[in-house]
């Protein structure tokens, strides 16, 4: 069985990360190894917690965990200050001390949700991931950013807050939709472009494999993934400056999915779109070399791609684009590759080649059956 674990060093704390084929059924043994603590608070969805609350449960009390449980309903629609309200009323009724672990089992959602549970009850508890899709594997869960959605933006309210302890079992993705595997493929695929050129190669060679949600090579590659997201974010917890570059493709990505009101795209679809976009950028900046984009695109192009919805127009993804939090004084940033495993944050300025890459996905797509 193939197992792996790496340490992320935060300014304030370090934390391991296990990745292993059935390590949900682990997390009692390694939760009583860390924490002097009787009681838990689990959060979870209805969802996840029907697929695999049993198993977790079952290994929190081998440890005598007494453990008081929260489920949400799935979906982005839960992120929010109401739903979190809730969520505090149950940490409350659990009676929780200082060193209870608060514990995510589920997706992105989950996570964020819970994490911004744990920075804010108590005035912090330790938070403990258990990501079940392959975004939240990937990428949400390390790193330390815990938010809920405001009606006025997405993850508007939230902090940086790196959990104690993050336990991957790949095997959770044999019940992932297909879909949602891609959409975390792409992120995954990220970490080649902007940071790491040999797992870019690995994932050349083995990307079919990954397609087919085979857990060996779901493993290994989870690994390289968080070992570059470790990398970056150790470097800047905060986001002043390397961590950006986790945005590539992000860009128009974000504003596609404003311009359909998040309920098109999943966040990953919307992401590649937004990273054909961005190779598209760098050419025409002169800044990626074309031999370069096609053996980028080429990789790409191995996943899905979402069909741009019918009626969506460059204008209405420009529009969203203004509005971004990353546009500095009149100009919106981007980062762009510069070659494979190397990116650089560009200001672009000159409106038309945005306009020209987003025309090229939405006429691109347009073209396309289904
Ligand atoms: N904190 C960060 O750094 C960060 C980074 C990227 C994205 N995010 C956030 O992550 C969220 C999206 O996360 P997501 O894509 O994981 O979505 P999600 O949490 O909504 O999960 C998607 C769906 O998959 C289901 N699911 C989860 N695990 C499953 C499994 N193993 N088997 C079957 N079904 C399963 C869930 O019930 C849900 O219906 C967004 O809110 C986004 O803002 C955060």
């Amino acid at each position: 069985m193939v197992s792996h674990e790496l340490q992320v060093k935060t300014k304030s704390l370090t934390y391991r990360v296990l990745i292993e084929a059935n390590a949900l059924s682990a997390i009692g043994s390694e939760l009583r190894l860390l924490f002097p603590a009787t009681r838990a608070l689990l959060i979870s969805d209805t969802k996840v917690f029907s697929l695999y609350g049993e198993k977790v449960m079952q290994s929190l009390a081998k440890e005598k965990w007494q453990v008081t449980t929260a489920l949400i309903r799935p979906g982005e629609r839960s992120k929010n200050l109401a739903c979190a309200s809730r969520l505090y009323d149950s940490a409350v009724a659990a009676e929780l001390d200082r060193n209870a672990p608060v514990i995510a089992l589920g997706g992105g959602v989950v996570g964020d949700m819970t994490g911004f549970i744990a920075a804010t009850y108590m005035r912090g508890l330790p938070l403990v991931m258990i990501p079940t899709t392959l975004l939240a594997q990937v990428d949400s869960s390390v790193g330390g950013k815990v938010a809920v959605n405001h009606p006025g933006g997405k993850n508007l309210i939230g902090a940086i807050y790196p959990p104690r302890f993050v336990l991957i079992d790949p095997l959770v993705l044999n019940t992932l939709s297909k879909r949602q595997l891609n959409a975390g493929l792409v992120e995954m695929i990220k970490y080649g472009i902007i940071e790491d050129s040999s797992f870019f190669a690995w994932l050349e060679e083995n990307l079919d494999n990954l397609l087919q949600n085979d857990s060996n090579y779901l493993t290994s590659a989870i690994y390289s993934s968080l070992h570059s997201k470790a990398r970056i974010v150790e470097t800047d917890e905060f986001e002043l400056d390397l961590r950006r570059v986790l945005n590539f493709g992000h860009t128009i990505g974000h504003a596609l999915e404003a311009a359909t009101g998040y309920r098109y795209y999943l966040h990953g679809e919307a992401v590649l779109a937004g990273m054909f976009a961005a190779i598209d950028i760098a050419v025409d900046s002169g800044l990626l070399n074309k031999v370069l984009a096609v053996r980028i695109s080429k990789l790409l192009k191995r996943v899905p791609l979402k069909k741009a919805p019918a009626g969506l127009t460059a204008t209405a993804v420009i529009d969203k684009l203004r509005q971004d939090k990353k546009r500095q004084d009149n100009k919106i940033i981007f980062v762009l590759p510069t070659g494979i495993g190397s990116v650089a944050m560009n200001a672009v300025k000159d409106e038309q080649l945005i306009r020209k890459a987003v025309e090229n996905y939405i006429k691109a797509q347009a073209d396309k059956p289904g």
